[in-house]
């Protein structure tokens, strides 16, 4: 359980967090904060919650936390952007993440396309970006981060999947402080965020991902594709360069062929 006096002791951000709304348990904080959005609340409102009876992840999965283990939250953001920009916040949310993550266990945090963080091959944060946009431009992003803390046990299903800082470093980390770390990562970049400006997320993004160079399977449903991973283009597509030529994909899960 949170109280929001000790969730936001010492925090200085610009933008991210002016506003926040603490709940012990929420259906998920991607669609309240997406109701609070569509009133009208300020850009960088969060809501954050102990417990989640309904938390989403990509593709229409849940996303299943234990109480009073991890960390649970999400942020409006409007950022002042082009339509084709609205990828590459799933890059930038990632970076900050893993920036704010590194600072506290002292390991390098990978991440994988388009929006995951993995700790020692294993994923330990999950990002959901949501967004409503007009034909031109966007209206406001929803961002949902998931961070695996204190769990230790993900289920025989996911154990060889997922992992938290608990499990990779065997010590009880503090929710309020890594939430804190994130928010300011976040507010740091942005900055730059705001006014389109995304190089340094994608050079924070780019120098965590492991995958540039090497074969991949991407898997979209039931089809999969696999080529080399070449790059990321400016709207946040992964291009694979395939037997057929390169391709660009905006959406799927993509694993790494160790040869
Ligand atoms: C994924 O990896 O598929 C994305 C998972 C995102 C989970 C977070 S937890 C906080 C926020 N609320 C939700 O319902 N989902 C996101």
């Amino acid at each position: 359980m949170y109280s929001k006096e000790e969730l936001l002791e010492g925090l200085h951000t610009k933008v991210i967090g002016h506003r926040v709304f603490v709940f012990d348990e929420i259906d998920s904080t991607n669609t309240c904060a997406k109701m609070l959005a569509d009133t009208g609340l300020e850009d960088g409102t969060i809501v954050i919650s102990d417990y989640q009876t309904a938390g989403r992840g990509r593709f229409g999965r849940l996303w299943v936390a234990e109480p009073k283990s991890n960390l649970l939250f999400s942020i409006i953001l409007k950022p002042h952007i082009i339509k084709t920009q609205i990828g590459l916040l799933p890059l930038f949310v990632a970076a900050s993440v893993a920036l704010a993550l590194e600072t506290i266990i002292d390991k390098k945090i990978e991440c994988r396309w388009p929006n995951d963080l993995l700790l020692s091959g294993k994923k330990v944060s999950g990002i959901l970006v949501e967004s409503l946009s007009t034909q031109e431009s966007l209206n406001y992003a929803i961002v949902g981060i998931g961070v695996n803390v204190n769990q230790s046990f993900f289920g025989h299903e996911l154990n060889d999947k997922a992992t938290s800082l608990w499990n990779e470093t065997g010590i009880s980390h503090d929710r309020r402080s890594i939430f804190r770390r994130i928010l300011e990562e976040l507010d740091a970049l942005y900055i730059e965020v705001h006014k389109s400006d995304f190089t340094r997320a994608l050079q924070e993004w780019n120098s965590r991902a492991h995958m540039f160079g090497h074969n991949v399977t991407l898997a979209q449903g039931e089809h999969t594709f696999t080529g080399v991973a070449h790059r990321i283009t400016d709207d946040g597509g992964l291009v694979l360069e395939t037997s057929s030529g390169l391709r660009t994909f905006y959406a799927g899960d993509v694993t790494l062929n160790r040869t």
